[in-house]
Protein backbone atom coordinates (compact mmCIF):
# COMPACT_ATOMS: atom_id res chain seq x y z
CA UNK A 1 0.00 0.00 0.00
CA UNK A 2 1.28 3.83 -0.78
CA UNK A 3 2.66 5.74 2.30
CA UNK A 4 0.20 8.28 3.66
CA UNK A 5 1.63 11.70 1.81
CA UNK A 6 1.55 14.67 3.54
CA UNK A 7 -0.90 16.42 1.36
CA UNK A 8 -3.64 13.35 2.19
CA UNK A 9 -2.47 14.05 6.35
CA UNK A 10 -3.52 17.28 5.91
CA UNK A 11 -6.95 16.52 4.58
CA UNK A 12 -7.65 14.10 6.98
CA UNK A 13 -7.16 16.37 9.48
CA UNK A 14 -8.82 18.89 8.46
CA UNK A 15 -11.77 16.78 7.57
CA UNK A 16 -11.84 15.35 11.08
CA UNK A 17 -11.20 18.96 12.61
CA UNK A 18 -13.90 20.56 10.75
CA UNK A 19 -16.35 17.95 11.79
CA UNK A 20 -15.54 16.56 15.26
CA UNK A 21 -12.84 18.73 16.58
CA UNK A 22 -10.35 16.53 16.66
CA UNK A 23 -6.62 17.99 16.18
CA UNK A 24 -3.78 16.18 14.84
CA UNK A 25 -0.35 17.74 14.50
CA UNK A 26 2.46 16.14 12.19
CA UNK A 27 3.94 14.14 15.33
CA UNK A 28 0.77 12.26 14.83
CA UNK A 29 0.95 11.06 11.05
CA UNK A 30 2.21 7.81 12.39
CA UNK A 31 -0.34 6.96 14.30
CA UNK A 32 -3.10 8.23 11.41
CA UNK A 33 -1.36 6.04 9.07
CA UNK A 34 -1.71 2.68 11.17
CA UNK A 35 -4.93 2.85 12.48
CA UNK A 36 -6.47 3.38 9.25
CA UNK A 37 -4.05 1.06 7.16
CA UNK A 38 -6.29 -2.08 8.03
CA UNK A 39 -9.53 -0.73 7.45
CA UNK A 40 -8.28 0.70 3.66
CA UNK A 41 -6.23 -2.56 3.24
CA UNK A 42 -9.72 -4.34 3.96
CA UNK A 43 -11.56 -2.20 1.59
CA UNK A 44 -9.24 -3.04 -1.12
CA UNK A 45 -7.89 0.55 -1.52
CA UNK A 46 -4.57 0.96 -2.60
CA UNK A 47 -4.16 3.98 -0.44
CA UNK A 48 -5.39 6.65 1.53
CA UNK A 49 -6.12 9.14 -1.11
CA UNK A 50 -9.34 6.76 -2.24
CA UNK A 51 -10.15 6.50 1.62
CA UNK A 52 -10.24 9.75 1.86
CA UNK A 53 -12.27 10.75 -0.93
CA UNK A 54 -14.51 7.84 0.63
CA UNK A 55 -14.98 9.47 3.67
CA UNK A 56 -15.43 12.98 2.25
CA UNK A 57 -18.74 11.79 1.04
CA UNK A 58 -22.04 12.52 2.76
CA UNK A 59 -23.11 9.43 1.21
CA UNK A 60 -19.90 7.47 2.93
CA UNK A 61 -22.48 4.72 3.91
CA UNK A 62 -20.88 4.64 7.37
CA UNK A 63 -17.50 5.08 7.17
CA UNK A 64 -17.01 8.40 8.08
CA UNK A 65 -18.64 7.70 11.65
CA UNK A 66 -16.13 4.29 11.02
CA UNK A 67 -12.43 6.26 10.61
CA UNK A 68 -13.61 8.35 13.63
CA UNK A 69 -14.11 5.25 16.12
CA UNK A 70 -10.31 4.23 14.11
CA UNK A 71 -8.86 7.70 15.28
CA UNK A 72 -10.40 7.96 18.51
CA UNK A 73 -10.23 5.50 21.83
CA UNK A 74 -12.88 4.50 23.21
CA UNK A 75 -11.48 2.83 26.41
CA UNK A 76 -13.20 3.59 29.44
CA UNK A 77 -14.15 1.16 32.13
CA UNK A 78 -16.68 1.34 35.17
CA UNK A 79 -15.54 3.46 38.12
CA UNK A 80 -12.80 5.01 36.57
CA UNK A 81 -11.27 7.39 38.50
CA UNK A 82 -13.36 6.81 42.02
CA UNK A 83 -12.69 9.68 43.23
CA UNK A 84 -14.88 11.52 41.32
CA UNK A 85 -17.53 9.09 42.53
CA UNK A 86 -16.53 9.53 46.10
CA UNK A 87 -16.99 13.45 46.04
CA UNK A 88 -20.26 12.84 43.95
CA UNK A 89 -21.76 10.52 47.04
CA UNK A 90 -20.36 12.82 49.40
CA UNK A 91 -22.08 16.14 47.69
CA UNK A 92 -25.37 14.42 47.16
CA UNK A 93 -25.51 12.74 50.87
CA UNK A 94 -25.38 16.07 52.10
CA UNK A 95 -27.40 17.58 50.09
CA UNK A 96 -30.43 14.75 49.86
CA UNK A 97 -31.91 16.21 46.82
CA UNK A 98 -35.13 15.11 45.79
CA UNK A 99 -34.24 14.55 41.73
CA UNK A 100 -30.71 14.23 40.31
CA UNK A 101 -29.56 14.49 36.66
CA UNK A 102 -26.52 13.61 35.38
CA UNK A 103 -24.53 13.92 32.09
CA UNK A 104 -22.01 11.72 30.99
CA UNK A 105 -21.08 14.15 27.73
CA UNK A 106 -18.31 11.24 26.21
CA UNK A 107 -19.76 7.90 27.39
CA UNK A 108 -18.50 5.56 25.22
CA UNK A 109 -19.66 2.17 26.09
CA UNK A 110 -21.08 3.55 29.09
CA UNK A 111 -19.24 2.46 31.92
CA UNK A 112 -19.22 5.98 33.12
CA UNK A 113 -23.47 6.13 32.88
CA UNK A 114 -23.96 3.13 34.64
CA UNK A 115 -21.32 3.45 37.03
CA UNK A 116 -23.08 6.55 38.41
CA UNK A 117 -26.48 4.70 38.09
CA UNK A 118 -25.27 2.29 40.64
CA UNK A 119 -24.31 4.47 42.53
CA UNK A 120 -27.37 6.46 42.42
CA UNK A 121 -29.85 3.63 43.07
CA UNK A 122 -27.75 3.11 46.03
CA UNK A 123 -27.92 6.27 47.81
CA UNK A 124 -31.93 6.12 46.76
CA UNK A 125 -32.04 3.05 48.63
CA UNK A 126 -30.61 4.51 51.36
CA UNK A 127 -32.71 7.11 51.53
CA UNK A 128 -29.86 10.06 50.90
CA UNK A 129 -31.54 11.12 47.58
CA UNK A 130 -35.05 10.46 46.36
CA UNK A 131 -36.46 8.65 43.31
CA UNK A 132 -36.48 11.30 40.60
CA UNK A 133 -32.79 10.54 39.41
CA UNK A 134 -31.88 10.31 35.77
CA UNK A 135 -28.48 9.99 33.96
CA UNK A 136 -28.18 10.77 29.92
CA UNK A 137 -25.04 9.16 28.37
CA UNK A 138 -24.12 10.93 24.79
CA UNK A 139 -20.85 10.07 22.11
CA UNK A 140 -20.62 11.35 18.65
CA UNK A 141 -20.10 7.35 17.74
CA UNK A 142 -23.26 5.10 17.21
CA UNK A 143 -21.29 1.91 17.50
CA UNK A 144 -20.54 2.42 21.39
CA UNK A 145 -23.85 3.91 21.89
CA UNK A 146 -25.66 0.64 20.38
CA UNK A 147 -23.70 -1.55 22.69
CA UNK A 148 -24.39 1.10 26.01
CA UNK A 149 -28.03 0.42 25.18
CA UNK A 150 -27.39 -3.32 25.29
CA UNK A 151 -25.48 -2.69 28.26
CA UNK A 152 -23.67 -6.06 28.73
CA UNK A 153 -19.66 -5.96 29.51
CA UNK A 154 -16.94 -8.05 29.81
CA UNK A 155 -16.68 -8.26 33.50
CA UNK A 156 -12.58 -7.04 33.15
CA UNK A 157 -14.31 -3.68 32.45
CA UNK A 158 -16.34 -4.23 36.13
CA UNK A 159 -13.65 -4.81 38.41
CA UNK A 160 -14.11 -1.88 40.11
CA UNK A 161 -17.81 -2.84 41.00
CA UNK A 162 -18.07 -3.89 44.56
CA UNK A 163 -19.24 -7.45 45.13
CA UNK A 164 -22.30 -6.32 46.53
CA UNK A 165 -23.08 -3.56 44.00
CA UNK A 166 -22.43 -6.59 40.87
CA UNK A 167 -25.06 -8.95 42.84
CA UNK A 168 -27.20 -5.97 43.07
CA UNK A 169 -27.13 -4.43 39.95
CA UNK A 170 -25.82 -6.86 37.54
CA UNK A 171 -26.55 -10.51 35.95
CA UNK A 172 -23.86 -12.67 35.65
CA UNK A 173 -23.74 -14.49 32.36
CA UNK A 174 -23.99 -18.56 32.24
CA UNK A 175 -22.30 -21.19 29.33
CA UNK A 176 -21.46 -19.43 26.66
CA UNK A 177 -21.95 -16.08 28.30
CA UNK A 178 -19.40 -16.73 31.14
CA UNK A 179 -17.40 -13.67 31.68
CA UNK A 180 -19.65 -11.54 30.65
CA UNK A 181 -22.18 -9.52 32.87
CA UNK A 182 -25.25 -7.05 32.22
CA UNK A 183 -26.34 -4.00 33.89
CA UNK A 184 -30.14 -5.03 35.30
CA UNK A 185 -33.01 -4.07 33.55
CA UNK A 186 -33.95 -1.62 36.54
CA UNK A 187 -31.01 0.42 36.23
CA UNK A 188 -31.55 0.77 33.24
CA UNK A 189 -34.70 2.21 33.17
CA UNK A 190 -32.89 4.89 34.90
CA UNK A 191 -30.59 5.67 32.39
CA UNK A 192 -30.78 6.89 28.63
CA UNK A 193 -28.29 7.30 25.34
CA UNK A 194 -28.17 9.49 22.40
CA UNK A 195 -25.71 10.77 19.89
CA UNK A 196 -24.34 14.58 20.14
CA UNK A 197 -21.45 15.89 18.91
CA UNK A 198 -19.90 18.34 20.94
CA UNK A 199 -18.59 20.21 18.55
CA UNK A 200 -21.69 21.53 17.56
CA UNK A 201 -24.63 24.17 18.41
CA UNK A 202 -26.07 21.84 21.66
CA UNK A 203 -29.80 22.00 21.46
CA UNK A 204 -31.39 22.43 25.16
CA UNK A 205 -30.48 19.46 27.08
CA UNK A 206 -30.10 20.27 30.73
CA UNK A 207 -30.33 21.84 33.61
CA UNK A 208 -28.01 18.66 34.88
CA UNK A 209 -26.80 18.97 38.21
CA UNK A 210 -23.61 16.90 37.52
CA UNK A 211 -21.60 16.66 34.16
CA UNK A 212 -19.02 14.06 33.25
CA UNK A 213 -16.94 15.14 30.43
CA UNK A 214 -13.91 12.58 30.89
CA UNK A 215 -11.15 11.75 29.20
CA UNK A 216 -12.19 13.40 25.51
CA UNK A 217 -10.75 16.82 25.75
CA UNK A 218 -7.67 15.46 24.79
CA UNK A 219 -8.70 15.30 21.32
CA UNK A 220 -9.16 18.60 20.84
CA UNK A 221 -6.72 22.09 20.26
CA UNK A 222 -7.14 24.87 22.86
CA UNK A 223 -9.84 26.70 20.86
CA UNK A 224 -11.98 24.18 20.54
CA UNK A 225 -11.61 22.78 23.87
CA UNK A 226 -13.12 26.00 25.24
CA UNK A 227 -16.04 25.94 22.84
CA UNK A 228 -16.59 22.67 24.27
CA UNK A 229 -16.31 23.25 27.75
CA UNK A 230 -18.60 26.49 27.83
CA UNK A 231 -20.81 24.88 25.68
CA UNK A 232 -21.27 21.95 27.84
CA UNK A 233 -21.67 24.00 31.17
CA UNK A 234 -24.20 26.22 29.74
CA UNK A 235 -26.35 22.58 30.38
CA UNK A 236 -25.26 22.59 34.20
CA UNK A 237 -27.16 24.63 37.00
CA UNK A 238 -25.30 26.72 38.72
CA UNK A 239 -23.37 25.25 41.92
CA UNK A 240 -23.56 21.59 39.87
CA UNK A 241 -20.39 19.68 40.01
CA UNK A 242 -18.58 19.16 37.10
CA UNK A 243 -15.82 16.63 35.64
CA UNK A 244 -12.62 16.06 33.28
CA UNK A 245 -10.06 13.35 33.63
CA UNK A 246 -7.81 14.13 36.43
CA UNK A 247 -4.81 13.99 33.98
CA UNK A 248 -6.21 16.68 31.61
CA UNK A 249 -5.01 19.82 33.44
CA UNK A 250 -6.43 23.05 33.52
CA UNK A 251 -10.24 23.70 31.75
CA UNK A 252 -9.98 26.13 29.20
CA UNK A 253 -13.25 27.98 29.39
CA UNK A 254 -14.74 31.21 30.48
CA UNK A 255 -17.02 30.19 32.40
CA UNK A 256 -16.14 30.80 36.20
CA UNK A 257 -15.28 27.38 38.02
CA UNK A 258 -14.46 26.91 41.42
CA UNK A 259 -11.57 24.09 41.64
CA UNK A 260 -12.08 21.10 44.36
CA UNK A 261 -10.00 18.58 43.30
CA UNK A 262 -8.10 16.93 40.71
CA UNK A 263 -10.25 17.19 37.48
CA UNK A 264 -13.22 18.30 39.80
CA UNK A 265 -14.63 21.33 39.65
CA UNK A 266 -17.94 23.74 40.74
CA UNK A 267 -19.80 26.21 38.75
CA UNK A 268 -19.91 29.11 40.30
CA UNK A 269 -23.33 30.09 40.85
C1 LIG B 1 -11.83 7.76 26.02
S1 LIG B 1 -13.57 7.83 25.77
C2 LIG B 1 -14.07 8.51 27.36
C3 LIG B 1 -15.13 7.67 28.03
C4 LIG B 1 -15.49 8.08 29.46
N1 LIG B 1 -15.90 9.46 29.54
C5 LIG B 1 -14.34 7.82 30.41
O1 LIG B 1 -13.70 8.77 30.87
O2 LIG B 1 -14.06 6.65 30.69
C6 LIG B 1 -13.73 9.24 24.69
C7 LIG B 1 -15.04 9.27 23.93
O3 LIG B 1 -15.21 10.55 23.35
C8 LIG B 1 -15.94 10.39 22.16
N2 LIG B 1 -15.79 11.60 21.32
C9 LIG B 1 -14.71 12.00 20.61
N3 LIG B 1 -14.98 13.15 19.95
C10 LIG B 1 -16.26 13.48 20.27
C11 LIG B 1 -17.13 14.56 19.89
N4 LIG B 1 -16.72 15.53 19.07
N5 LIG B 1 -18.38 14.58 20.41
C12 LIG B 1 -18.81 13.60 21.26
N6 LIG B 1 -18.04 12.56 21.64
C13 LIG B 1 -16.78 12.49 21.14
C14 LIG B 1 -15.35 9.12 21.54
O4 LIG B 1 -16.26 8.53 20.61
C15 LIG B 1 -15.10 8.26 22.79
O5 LIG B 1 -16.17 7.35 23.02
Amino acid sequence: MQPLRDETFRRITALMHGAIGLSFNESKKPLVSSRLAPRVQKLGMDGYDAYIDLISRPDSGGEFQMAVDLLTTNETYFFREPAHFDMLERELSALKPSSVAVWSAASSFGDEAYSTAMLLADLQAQGRIGSAWSVLGTDISDRVLRSAIEAIYPEERLRNVSPTRMRRHCLRGEGRSEGMAQVGQELRRHVRFGQLNLCRPIEKLGPFDVVFLRNVLIYFDVPTKVAVVDRVLAELRPGGLFFIGTAEGRVPCSTPLQTLAPGAFRKVA
